[in-house]
């Protein structure tokens, strides 16, 4: 007779592929039910942005019915973005705090950060967006947002909302067009309110877009919240390459993990459908590889994703088969994953 110790022994042979563990030992497995030959059971991963979502409920599945009474299987996915310690900071809870840095500026920092937190609430995660650069905060144009709402109770200031998720730049303080002139202590204290004062709550995944270079920002942040990682950002020029291993070399010296580098402007989809390398091939990929770090994912050159950011419509907004959507979607997820592992680790160090 099937029964609840009989699922749960098929699915201690099904390993999630980040985690090196199986889906028993690392608690995923819910609500087992056995009715007859009809099995079902939840799921629960550690991110809704899982990459590997369907091959984990596949192997699952299979698992299960590969017990020969074993006839029907009903699998429910769900996620709980799960940390070793969340850090809870004056009332707001942050479970992954992400920072997008580079070396070099301009090489699309802002843009990933915009679509990645995007991507991340489409797929179901409480999402947060700092826009750390306050030299040249360009997250208000990118989302088309320009202000704060009014804050009537007179508590923690509420932030702008938007695509479901919290956003907030020193952008929506300031006019338009007036240059920031600051000293690293006033800097300090701006990045602690604006970490503490605004109404940010319970979030899955905080995001925070830096400044370029390796400077007063990078290490306010870093002794202000204990960031789960960073994500390096670069294109592929030799010159954008130096940079990003300088802003490797700072995140180590800080002590914070990295979570990958994301290759921008990579390439040009052609009419054709061919790829042209425009700044030349493998730059981030060869960076990754020389430091040991995770290579997240190339984005296209692409003047959707150039207009987009222009109209405060990032291009993860568009349908599911756009190309540079699509790219930006992957890196996303490969970077939750990123997250989850580090978390993973974290733990068994704990
Ligand atoms: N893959 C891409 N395809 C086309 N345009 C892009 C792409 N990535 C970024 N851009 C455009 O390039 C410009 C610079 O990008 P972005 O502002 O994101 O860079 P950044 O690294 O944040 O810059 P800064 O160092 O000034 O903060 C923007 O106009 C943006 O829309
Ligand atoms: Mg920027």
């Amino acid at each position: 007779m099937l029964t609840n110790e009989a699922v749960l022994n098929a699915l201690r042979n099904v390993m999630d592929p980040d985690l090196h563990q199986d889906l028993v030992s690392l608690g995923m497995i819910k609500d087992v039910k056995v009715d007859g030959d009809k099995v079902s059971f939840t799921i629960e991963l550690t991110t809704p942005s899982c990459p590997l979502k369907s091959k984990i409920e596949n192997d699952a599945r299979q698992a299960v019915l590969s017990l020969t009474e074993a006839k029907e299987v009903e699998i429910n996915m769900s996620a709980q973005v799960r940390t070793p310690k969340a850090v809870t900071i004056d009332q707001n809870q942050f479970k992954h705090v992400i920072a997008v840095g580079s070396g070099k500026g301009g090489v699309g920092k802002s843009t990933v950060s915009v679509n990645l937190a995007l991507a991340l609430a489409q797929d179901g995660a409480k999402v947060g967006l700092l826009d750390a650069d306050i030299y040249g905060p360009n997250i208000p144009r990118m989302l088309g947002i320009d202000r704060l709402p009014e804050n009537v109770t007179g508590g923690k200031i509420p932030l702008a909302e938007i695509h479901g998720m919290k956003v907030m730049s020193i952008g929506f303080l300031v006019q338009n067009g007036q240059p920031l002139i600051w000293r690293g202590p006033m800097l300090h204290s701006a990045i602690q309110q604006f970490i503490t004062d605004f109404d940010w709550g319970d979030l899955d995944y905080f995001i925070v877009d830096l400044p370029p270079g390796t400077g007063d920002v990078q290490l306010s942040l870093s002794q202000t919240l204990p960031l789960t990682g960073a994500v390096i950002v670069t294109t592929p020029q030799q010159v954008a390459i130096d940079d990003a291993a300088r802003a490797v070399g700072m995140f180590e010296k800080l002590e914070v993990p990295i979570l990958g580098i994301v290759e921008n402007m990579s390439y040009l989809i052609m009419s054709d459908g061919s790829k042209l390398a425009v700044f030349g091939t493998g730059g981030g990929e060869h960076l990754a590889s020389r430091t040991g770090i995770t290579f997240l994912g190339r984005i296209p050159l692409d003047p959707e994703i150039g207009q987009g950011g222009d109209i405060g419509s990032p291009v993860v907004l568009l349908d599911e088969t756009n190309p540079s959507a699509q790219a930006m979607r992957e890196v996303a997820r490969k970077v939750a994953a990123e997250a989850s592992i580090k978390a993973h680790e974290a733990k068994g160090q704990g």
